[in-house]
C-alpha cells in the first residue's frame, strides 16, 4: 500500500543553509545563530543580508545594503494607484499587499533577466518596498495620503514612520527590530515552502513570493496574533464585567471554545512540541517594551491567561503537548510597538520576505523541481454519457 504522508507531516524535502528548526530540542537556529542571539542584537538589515550572503555585513556592506534599500522604497505610481483603488474596495491589509506586491513587477527594470544578480536586486528591492505597500495602503484606507519615505531612517523606524507620520522612539525601533530578526525565516514553514514549489518550475520571482503572501495570511500560519490578542482582550472583558479574576475568567472561556471544538491561536505548533523559542524572545521583548512604558497590566494579564490555557489544553488533550507559539508573544510586542491589530500578520510579512526571497534564491540555485505524487482515489471506468442523455 501506498504511505502517504498527510501534510507532509515529517518529510525533508531539502536542504537549506537558512535556518534549523529543532522541534524536540526547542531551538531555532538562523544561518549559523540561535535566535536569542541574534533577534535582539541585529539590526533587521544585518539579518537580511546574513539570509541572502550567509555572513553578517561588514560595515561598508551594511552601508551598502541600506543605501540601496533606501534607493527602492519609494513607491512607483502604478503601485499606488492599485493601493488606492483596494483602498476604495476596503480590502483586508494583505489582500492589498498581495495586489501591491504583484504590481511591483510592472515596474521591474528588467523583467525577462533571470540571472543570479537580477534576482539579489529584486529581493532588496522587494523586502525594500513591503513596509511602503503597507503603509501606503493603511494610509489610505484612513482617508490620509501616503507618506514618501524618509532615506534617514532604517527600515524598522521608516516602516513605523510611515504608518503614523511621527519619528518612533528608539525603543519602539528595538523592539521592532527583535520581532523582525525573529520570525525572519523558519524552515521549511507552509509559506516558504510555496514561494519554493512555485519558483521551482523556474518562473519568477515576484510569482513566487505574491504566492507566499496568500499561504501566510491563513489563520493557521501568519494569521494568529490578532485572534490571540483579542482572546486577551474578551478574557479581560469577561473578567471585569463578572467581576472575577483573570485566571477565572480565562479558565471559563478556554473551556468553552475548547467544548465548542475552537483552536485557542497562539497555542500549538507542526514542529515544536516544546515551548516555541521565538516565544521567550519575544517574551524578553515585551517585558522591556511594557516596563519602558510604564504600564505592565496587558502583559500581566497575558502571561496570566497563558498559564491558565497551557493547563486547559492539557487537561482537554492529554499527553498532546500544545504549547506556546510565536504569535502569543508576538501579539504582545506588536501592540506594545503601537500597531494596529490590522497590521499584525502585515508585520509578519515585512520580516519573512526576507526568508522567503534568501529561500527562492537558495530553490534557483538548486534548480530542482518540486513535484510530488497523490494517490487517486477516485473511479476509473466511467463511460462518457451526451449532455442530452445525462439524468
Ligand atoms: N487549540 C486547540 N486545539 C488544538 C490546537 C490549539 N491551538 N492546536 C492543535 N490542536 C488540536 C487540533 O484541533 C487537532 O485535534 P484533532 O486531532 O482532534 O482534530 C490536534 O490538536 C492536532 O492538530 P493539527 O492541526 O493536526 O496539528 P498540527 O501540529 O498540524 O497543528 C497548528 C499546528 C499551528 C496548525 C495548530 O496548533 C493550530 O491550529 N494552532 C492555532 C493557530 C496558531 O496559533 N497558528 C500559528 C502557528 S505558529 C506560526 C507559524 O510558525 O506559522
Amino acid at each position: 500500500m501506498t504511505q502517504i504522508a498527510r501534510g507532509l507531516q515529517g518529510v525533508y524535502v531539502n536542504e537549506t543553509k537558512l535556518s534549523l528548526v529543532d522541534g524536540m530540542g526547542g531551538r531555532l537556529i538562523i544561518a549559523g545563530f540561535p535566535v536569542e542571539e541574534l533577534a535582539p542584537n541585529a539590526e533587521y538589515e544585518e539579518a537580511l543580508f546574513l539570509l541572502w550572503n550567509n555572513h553578517l555585513p561588514r560595515k561598508a556592506e551594511l552601508a551598502g545594503l541600506r543605501r540601496e534599500m533606501a534607493d527602492q522604497r519609494a513607491l512607483p505610481p502604478v503601485t499606488l494607484d492599485m493601493l488606492r483603488a483596494a483602498a476604495q474596495a476596503e480590502m483586508p491589509v494583505m489582500d492589498a499587499l498581495r495586489v501591491g506586491v504583484d504590481s511591483l513587477s510592472l515596474s521591474d527594470p528588467a523583467p525577462g533577466d533571470a540571472s543570479e544578480e537580477a534576482n539579489h536586486r529584486r529581493a532588496v528591492s522587494l523586502a525594500a518596498r513591503f513596509p511602503s505597500v503597507i503603509a501606503a495602503f493603511w494610509r489610505l484606507k484612513q482617508g490620509e495620503e501616503p507618506l514618501p519615505p524618509d532615506p534617514k531612517l532604517s527600515h524598522a523606524a521608516g516602516y513605523l514612520y510611515m504608518i503614523s507620520g511621527e519619528r518612533p522612539h528608539p525603543a519602539r525601533v528595538r523592539a521592532l527590530d527583535t520581532y523582525l530578526n525573529t520570525v525572519i525565516d523558519h524552515g521549511m514553514n507552509n509559506s516558504t515552502f510555496s514561494a519554493r514549489v512555485i519558483v521551482s518550475t523556474r518562473t519568477d520571482m515576484y510569482s513566487a513570493i505574491v504566492g507566499a503572501i496568500g499561504a501566510l495570511k491563513g489563520p493557521l500560519h501568519g494569521g494568529a496574533p490578532g485572534p490571540a490578542l483579542n482572546m486577551v482582550f474578551e478574557i479581560e472583558e469577561r473578567a471585569k464585567k463578572a467581576g472575577q479574576s483573570m485566571q477565572a475568567a480565562a479558565e471559563a472561556w478556554a473551556h468553552e471554545a475548547l467544548d465548542a471544538g475552537k483552536r485557542l491561536m497562539g497555542f500549538g505548533h507542526r514542529v515544536y512540541k516544546v515551548r516555541d523559542p521565538r516565544a521567550d524572545v519575544l517574551d524578553r521583548a515585551a517585558v522591556q517594551l511594557f516596563q519602558g512604558a510604564g504600564d505592565t497590566k496587558l502583559y500581566e494579564d497575558a502571561r496570566a491567561v497563558e498559564q491558565v490555557i497551557l493547563r486547559v489544553l492539557e487537561q482537554h488533550r492529554p499527553g498532546s503537548n500544545i504549547k506556546t507559539n510565536v504569535e502569543y508573544y508576538t501579539a504582545l510586542v506588536l501592540q506594545g510597538i503601537g500597531l494596529p491589530v490590522e497590521l499584525f500578520t502585515p508585520t509578519f510579512a515585512v520580516s519573512r520576505v526576507g526568508g522567503w526571497t534568501a529561500h527562492v534564491l537558495e530553490q534557483i540555485r538548486e534548480d530542482e523541481l518540486i513535484r510530488p505524487l497523490s494517490e487517486y482515489t477516485g473511479p476509473v471506468d466511467r463511460k462518457w454519457v451526451p449532455l442530452e442523455e445525462r439524468s
